[in-house]
């Protein structure tokens, strides 16, 4: 380990101590100590550890009482429970109190200092992904942007389900804010200063994903060298978001079932049931009714799964949200590119809010972040608007309305079919004439018909 952390211990009997403290200061520890729960309660408070040692057994304070103050500390230490052996009961409450993990006594040190490290290791991995959120969420202003009638109906439900603990299932096409909505129910819940815990099911391979979901004990499986807690107990207390559900292999269904059902979980390898407190949302872009029917999806998890559903309609079934998500969305990709804030012409909105948007959010979100690279002077015009990665797949009529008339539409067409042409051919007409298989005579009338010279 590159940086040694401060443990604290509390453990009343003192030889036990002594030669706890002695072990962690050779391996280079800084260590405080204390003989019962207490004086190891005021000692957090002075100090500030990053993981502790307790003894279950203590005078005054035991430290399972000790381990639920901890926990309401605003940056708790990882914490590692000592029991006497054979003592499941309080092991199980530990871990569900939220303890990294139990060691039994007598103590093996070797295991000790293995739990430790890790322990620590996986606190600072938790506290940078936290500050890595709180980041993000201050710069995305933690809002879904859209006012439209659709929207607001969405963020109705969202606010009914995020009051309640009912598991949900948020659907809707790809990237259409299914993520973004999971983050608000979260936010938005009684869990919301708690743990968000993602879990995608699709991009885990099949043998992985039920360690990751559930851990496994050493020796579980060939390559499981240490005990490792899976998603759903360090989601303890907080939300887990079950991604892409709709990839979920069969025995893997299976197990979440169970899961749900008995809101508790063991560990691959083990017998030992933990108890849970996890909120579940899961979300799928795919046909889960279709995957039922064709025996791919359990139907009794999809009626588990689907206490309530939030479905989100496309962006093109929402047109009205376009201009003030496009805004937003520019202003979010400037800061992220560290680029000044830029602005849309009308005609560049006009071409955007009419686009079919096949990506949604997502796609409106890269074609704005190109637009801007591409205008530099912070000003983005129809001609720095893709629509789609691959133009011809789209349909022309989208970048078209029908109010504009046949007229118009047509000459808007052509005179960008010529400003294109003159801009490959360098300013070569002769060259530009070739590229649109017209006569050099046309080209020129065109020209003087658009003012282009
Ligand atoms: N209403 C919204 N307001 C602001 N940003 C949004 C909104 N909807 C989506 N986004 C942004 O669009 C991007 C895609 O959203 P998200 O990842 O939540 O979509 P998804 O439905 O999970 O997509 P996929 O099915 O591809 O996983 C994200 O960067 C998200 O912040
Ligand atoms: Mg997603």
């Amino acid at each position: 380990m590159p940086l040694k952390a401060s443990v604290l211990i509390a453990e009343d009997e003192t030889q036990a101590r002594e030669a706890l403290r002695a072990l962690l200061e050779d391996e280079g520890y800084r260590v405080i100590a204390a003989a019962d729960g207490v004086e190891a309660a005021e000692l957090l408070e002075q100090s500030a550890v990053e993981a502790a040692v307790l003894d279950i057994r203590m005078p005054r304070k035991d430290g399972l009482t000790l381990l639920r103050e901890i926990r309401e500390m605003p940056s708790p230490p990882a914490v590692l429970i000592m029991t006497a052996y054979g003592n499941s009961a309080a092991a199980i409450e530990a871990m569900a109190l939220g303890a990294f993990d139990y060691l039994t006594k007598p103590l093996n040190f070797d295991e000790l200092l293995i739990q430790l490290g890790r322990a620590i290791e996986n606190r600072r991995r938790a506290g940078e992904l936290e500050a890595y959120r709180r980041e993000e969420d201050s710069w995305q202003g933690a809002e879904i942007i859209g006012d439209s009638p659709a929207m607001q109906k969405l963020y109705k439900l969202v606010g009914q389900v995020s009051a309640t603990d009912s598991t949900v299932l948020i659907r809707g096409e790809s990237g259409t804010g299914k993520e973004a909505v999971a983050r608000a129910i979260h936010r938005h819940s009684r869990r919301g200063g708690r743990k968000l815990v993602k879990v995608n099911c699709a991009s885990i391979p099949e043998t992985l994903l039920e360690a990751e979901m559930f851990g496994h004990e050493r020796g579980a499986f060939t390559g499981a060298a240490q005990r490792r807690i899976g998603k759903f107990e360090y989601a303890a207390g907080g939300t887990l978001f079950l991604d892409e559900i709709g990839e979920l292999p069969p025995s893997t269904q299976a197990k979440l079932l169970r899961v749900l059902q008995d809101h508790s979980i063991e560990r691959l390898g083990s017998n030992i049931t933990i108890p849970l407190d996890v909120r579940v949302l899961a979300a799928t872009n795919c046909d889960l009714e279709t995957a039922v029917h064709d025996g791919r999806f359990r139907e009794d998890l999809y009626y588990r799964l689907n206490v309530v559903t939030v479905s989100i309609p496309p962006l093109r079934e929402r047109r009205e949200d376009i201009p003030e998500l496009a805004a937003f969305l520019l202003r979010q990709a400037a800061a992220r590119l560290k680029l000044p804030a830029a602005s849309i012409t009308d005609d560049a909105m006009a071409l955007l809010s009419g686009g079919t948007w096949p990506g949604n959010v997502r796609e409106l979100e890269h074609c704005l972040e190109r637009a801007l690279i591409l205008s530099r002077s912070g000003v983005i015009r129809r001609e720095h608007v893709s629509l789609s990665e691959n133009p011809e797949a789209g349909d022309p009529l989208d970048a078209v309305s029908l109010d504009e008339g046949l007229h118009d539409a047509v000459a808007r067409l052509e005179r960008r079919m010529i400003e294109r042409a003159l801009a490959s051919a360098a300013g070569n007409r002769t060259r530009a004439a070739e590229i649109l298989k017209i006569n050099r005579r046309l080209l020129y009338d065109k020209i003087r018909e658009y003012s282009l010279e």
